[in-house]
């Protein structure tokens, strides 16, 4: 029986600022930013978005769709909680009034969390095979204004349906991951902004995928030459593309930049105008990827790689379904990302120091625009959403 991905929706801020406007505002030459790392513009979410409201927005098409009933397990991949305790999950389930009937839980591993979320989910679908999981990664990156890390900011969530006999992608059942205690990137319970050895971290990134493809070739016999394109975590896209050519270059296999860029660059879209989206982005690469290539990649294995700092990561693979394109959500996406508003960097330093008011006292927050759900105020220190539809 294949297991894998059914339905894929993504959903990220409607505001966003040009990496241009970053490099003036801090005097860097602004082709460090374009090309350099190759990022032109970072989401930003307004005060009344979060990683509940993004989520709810990526997912919401498939509840008009009706593909909510028989969820059974909903796990909620994140880095940017919002509570200790209650899974963020669980406001999703609610604003999606999905059934009551269904384990709803939060995961955390840095930016590979959403893996290890579609990883058990398989598991859940395998063991039953007529229910489905709704995995959930969402993610705000923030790190210091001025910092090094500033630039590969973003913000998005993607919905991944899992099922047997996917729509859209069946995953292998091989796959190599690998853990190490690092200190790369982290973010203490005290602090709103991520630390980074930023060198450091992209190093780690890469020994750990070579250590996981080692497994992923040993398990299941397959080369680099077996897929028809590769979509990696994307913290920025010039890293997908360096590690992609460290990985060929320490396995011997030739790599010219059109091979280079016919492998990547459809995956690499949509993070290269939203950012960093942690927990979501290497699914952000995988629908970028599903939702532009001119190419029909029915047939298609397509390389996963997954990092999260500190750090697991793991290497898998998964194989495009005929007839994939009737079930994307490609032009929706296309209209998200077309209609997004420009922040001034005055605006972007404004959002970037709001705080969600801590004093347990009643706010109802200023109206922005938004997807389906908003994060409209907070009352005794609990969180209030409200549905923008009927
Ligand atoms: P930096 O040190 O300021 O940048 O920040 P740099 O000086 O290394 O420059 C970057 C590149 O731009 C270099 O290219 C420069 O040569 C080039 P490279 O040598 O690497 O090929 N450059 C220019 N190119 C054209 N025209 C110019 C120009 N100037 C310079 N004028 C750094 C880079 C990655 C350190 C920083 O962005 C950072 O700290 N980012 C955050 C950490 C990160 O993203 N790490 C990635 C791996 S870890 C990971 O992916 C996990 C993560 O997602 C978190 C999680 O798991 O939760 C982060």
């Amino acid at each position: 029986m294949n297991i894998g991905i059914d339905r894929i929706s993504l959903h990220t801020s409607n505001y966003f600022v040009d990496l241009r406007t970053i490099a003036e505002a801090r005097s860097v030459d602004s082709d460090k930013y374009y090309l350099g790392i190759g990022q032109e513009k970072m989401g930003i979410p307004p005060p009344d978005e979060d990683v509940v409201t993004l989520a709810a927005s990526a997912a919401y098409p498939l509840m008009q769709d009706g593909e909510l009933e028989n969820v059974e397990l909903l796990l909620f991949a994140t880095e940017s909680g919002i509570d200790y305790s209650k899974a963020a999950g669980i406001y999703v389930h609610g604003l999606l009034e999905m059934n009551s009937r269904c384990r709803t839980v939060e995961l955390k591993q840095a930016c590979y969390s959403a893996t290890a979320g579609l990883q058990l989910a398989i598991g859940f679908v395998a063991r039953n095979p007529s229910k489905k999981a709704l995995v959930i990664a969402s993610d705000i990156a923030r790190y210091e204004l001025g910092s090094p890390g500033e630039a590969t900011q973003g913000c998005g969530a993607v919905a991944m349906l899992v099922t047997a006999d996917p729509r859209l992608v069946a995953i292998d059942s091989e796959s190599g991951f690998y853990t190490e205690d690092v200190m790369d990137f982290w973010r203490p319970n005290y602090r709103s902004e991520a630390l980074v050895d930023g060198k450091y971290s992209t190093m780690v990134y890469i020994h750990t995928l070579i250590e996981s493809w080692k497994q992923y070739a040993e398990l299941s016999g397959r080369t680099l030459a077996d897929f028809g394109r590769f979509c990696y975590h994307i913290p920025f896209t010039k890293m997908a593309e360096k590690a992609h050519q460290k990985l060929c270059r320490k396995f011997k296999v030739d790599i010219d930049k059109d091979t280079l860029t016919a492998l990547l660059d459809e995956s690499l879209r949509y993070s290269r105008i939203v950012g960093n989206c942690y927990a979501g982005s290497t699914y952000l690469g995988l629908t970028s990827l599903l939702d532009t290539a001119e190419e029909d990649l029915a047939g298609k294995r397509i390389g996963l790689y997954s990092y999260g700092s500190g750090c697991v990561g793991e290497f898998f693979s998964g194989v495009v379904q005929p007839g994939y394109r009737e079930f994307l959500y490609a032009d929706q996406h296309r209209i998200l990302l077309e209609n997004r508003t420009e922040l001034t960097y005055q605006q972007y330093e404004d959002i970037f120091n709001y705080a969600v008011p801590t004093d347990g006292e009643e706010y109802v927050f200023p109206q922005y625009k938004t997807g389906p759900f908003r994060f409209s105020g907070i009352s005794r220190h609990k969180r209030e959403y409200e549905s923008l539809v009927d």
